[in-house]
């Protein structure tokens, strides 16, 4: 007999539900229509629990789904969406290896400022400084937004800051939260990282074909939920308020705040943004450890430049621009 793939049994599974419409099914019964045991039945309804599913467990009668999680589709981010250019044009996929890889395609074959690309699940999620971004299925925000600026290549990192002060104020207005800012754009609530943003760009000799901003937000995941090396420093909005958060409304959110401030930043230029952040920023003023890749500076985060660059002013009394570090308060 052919081995049944875990996704047909995840499909079945599924399948079996809807197909009880909300009625209890057992264990035996689901078994049976999948063809597989009861114990990798359970494995896979426990699946479904971490993936937002809420499924009720009654004793001799079974599984019901009560709710199933919410999708972040284009329709569910475009309905109610209040920004008139971004995320006019939604690039949807269930699972991807990165945002970021798509966004790039698209943006490399002429995709409009705004065009969003946005994922349940990412496989490869890519972070800073070549790490990975964990990005598992319906819990969190694995989206690239497409920006054209026109605005020298080295004024690019200011687009990160600005990224950082949109997802606070969406996360602000989505939930009772009130998050902090550590350099360059890690999101912080109680001390542990909810969010990641990661600017990539193409260009060509100084001129900018495009910007991606990819973001990352940890939403509904349970405590239990993250990797052992994640325990210690990530949280998400649901540990934080205890409650789910709708991911497509904090999406809107997010965009909306990332119009305006993005259309400030072209009127205006960097100071407007530059204050805003620093006004979130939980670093300045205080001892922090920066590890760049050639160095270890100890000293105190003074503030940011006009590029977005980090000063700190080390123990020796001298001040070290920062381009690129992982920082630690
Ligand atoms: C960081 O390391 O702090 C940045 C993380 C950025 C993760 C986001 S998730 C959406 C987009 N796609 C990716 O592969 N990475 C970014």
């Amino acid at each position: 007999m052919a081995r049944t793939l875990q996704s047909d049994i995840r499909t079945k599974l599924i399948e079996a539900f809807s197909k009880a419409d909300g009625n209890f099914i057992s264990g035996q019964e689901i078994a049976e229509y999948i063809g597989c045991s009861r114990t990798a039945v359970w494995k896979h309804i426990e699946e479904l629990r971490s993936e937002g599913y809420i499924l009720e467990a009654v004793r001799k009668k079974g599984y019901r789904i009560v709710t199933k999680p919410e999708k972040v589709t284009a329709n569910e981010i475009q309905l109610g969406l209040a920004a008139e250019v971004f995320g006019k044009a939604i690039h949807y996929e269930e699972t991807v290896d990165s945002t970021q890889k798509i966004a790039h395609r698209l943006a490399g074959s002429g995709a409009p400022e705004g065009t969003l690309v946005v994922a349940e699940e990412q496989s490869f999620g890519k972070g800073r400084l070549s790490r990975n971004w964990y990005s598992p299925k319906y819990t969190g925000i694995w989206m690239s937004l497409i920006l054209r600026p026109n605005i020298p290549f080295q004024q690019a990192p200011q687009l990160t800051l600005l990224a950082a002060v949109a997802v606070v104020q969406g996360i602000e207005e989505a939930t009772e939260l009130m998050p902090g800012i550590k350099w360059p754009n890690d999101i912080l609530i109680n001390g542990k990282k909810v969010t990641g943003i990661l600017t990539e760009l193409q260009a060509e000799a100084d001129r900018i074909h495009s910007v991606i901003i990819g973001i990352g937000i940890n939403v509904n995941q349970k405590n239990g939920d993250f990797p052992e090396d994640l325990l210690e420093k990530a949280s998400s909005l649901f540990i934080e308020t205890g409650h789910q958060v709708s991911r497509a409304k904090l999406i809107q959110h997010i965009l909306v705040k990332m119009e305006i401030l993005y259309k400030l930043y072209l009127e205006q230029g960097f100071a407007p943004i530059k204050v805003l952040w620093e006004s979130y920023a939980v670093s300045l003023g205080k001892e922090i450890k920066a590890s760049t890749l050639t160095e270890t500076i100890h000293g105190t985060a003074l503030g940011i430049t006009e590029e977005g660059v980090l000063l700190v002013e080390g123990h020796d009394g001298q001040i070290h621009n920062i381009y690129s570090a992982d920082i630690e308060l």
